[in-house]
This record gives structure tokens, sequence and C-alpha cells, in this order.
């Protein structure tokens, strides 16, 4: 089997994977503690992506916790063959957790970083913000 194809000639699942967790990381990496995945919540397939789609990944957060940052990841594809029509081919939801020097969670900072992805949080879902008060 090729290497990063499928046996339907498709890209493989693992190699988006990959590259998933590397776009979700780079939000949870401005906080500027040291970040690791520790689950990946949800990963749909959406669409195939094809040898020689152009991909772009969008995160944002969507759960700041005591020592943790929940991202969601969507891929889009545009097409080799069509260009200019983009497909969303992936969404994903990862978490990833702030350790200390020893691999054990650690808090995250109180900065200005956190304080805007709460406040981005509560704004974009009023009423599950309600409902927690
Ligand atoms: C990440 C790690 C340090 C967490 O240690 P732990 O003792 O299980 O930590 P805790 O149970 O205290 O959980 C820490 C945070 O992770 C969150 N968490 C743990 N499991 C989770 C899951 N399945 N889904 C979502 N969040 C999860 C907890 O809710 C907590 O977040 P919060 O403090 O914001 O509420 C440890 O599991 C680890 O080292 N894992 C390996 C990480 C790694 O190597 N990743 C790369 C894979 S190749």
């Amino acid at each position: 089997m090729p290497a990063d194809v499928n046996a339907n000639g498709d890209i493989f699942g693992g190699w988006v994977m990959a590259q998933v967790d590397l776009a979700g990381s780079v939000l949870p990496s401005r906080i500027g503690q040291r970040m690791v995945t520790v689950a990946v919540n949800e990963f749909i397939f959406k669409q195939p992506v094809r040898v020689g789609d152009i991909l772009s990944f969008y995160s944002s957060v969507r759960r700041v916790g005591r020592t943790s940052v929940t991202v969601d990841v969507e891929v889009y594809a545009e097409r080799f063959h069509d260009q200019g029509r983009f497909v969303k081919v992936t969404e994903a939801l990862l978490t990833y957790v702030a350790i200390d020097s020893e691999g054990k969670p650690q808090a995250l900072p109180e900065n200005a970083q956190i304080a805007a992805w709460r406040q981005a949080i509560e704004r974009n879902a009023p009423s599950a913000a309600a409902q927690k008060n």
C-alpha cells in the first residue's frame, strides 16, 4: 500500500487525523504552557480527501476547563479536479491538557487569552451559559 493513501486511492484517514491534531494544537499552544492531546472526543470523516486536494483547517475553542482546552476543527478541501469548489471533509473535537515538567495536569493561567476565549464561548452559546447559572 502506498504511504498516506487508502485502498480506494483516497487519502488515508490516519494522515488526516494527524493533521487535525496538529491544527487543533495551535490555539492551545498560544497559552504558553506545555500542552498534550488527551482525547479525540469526536471525529467525523464527512467526505473523502482526494489526492491533490488543497486542505484548509479552521479551529475554534469550544470549552476552557481548569487544566484543559477543547477545540473544534473543521477541514475543507478544494478539489484538485474541480477548483474553486470547497467541500467540508472532516469535523472533529479534541481536548488538550496543560502539563507541568513532570507531565501532570496543571491549572491554566488566568490571562488575557483565556479570558478572550471564555468571553467568545459565552457569546456564541448564551443559552448554555445561562443554564449553568
Ligand atoms: C493528559 C494527562 C496528563 C491527563 O492526566 P490525568 O491524570 O488523566 O488528568 P485528569 O483526569 O486530571 O484530567 C485532566 C483534564 O483532562 C480532561 N480530560 C481527561 N480525559 C478526557 C476526555 N476523555 N475527554 C475530554 N477531556 C478529558 C479532564 O476533564 C481535565 O480537564 P479540566 O481540568 O479542564 O476539567 C495524561 O492522561 C497523559 O499524560 N496522557 C498522555 C498524553 C499524550 O501523550 N498525548 C499524545 C498522544 S500520542
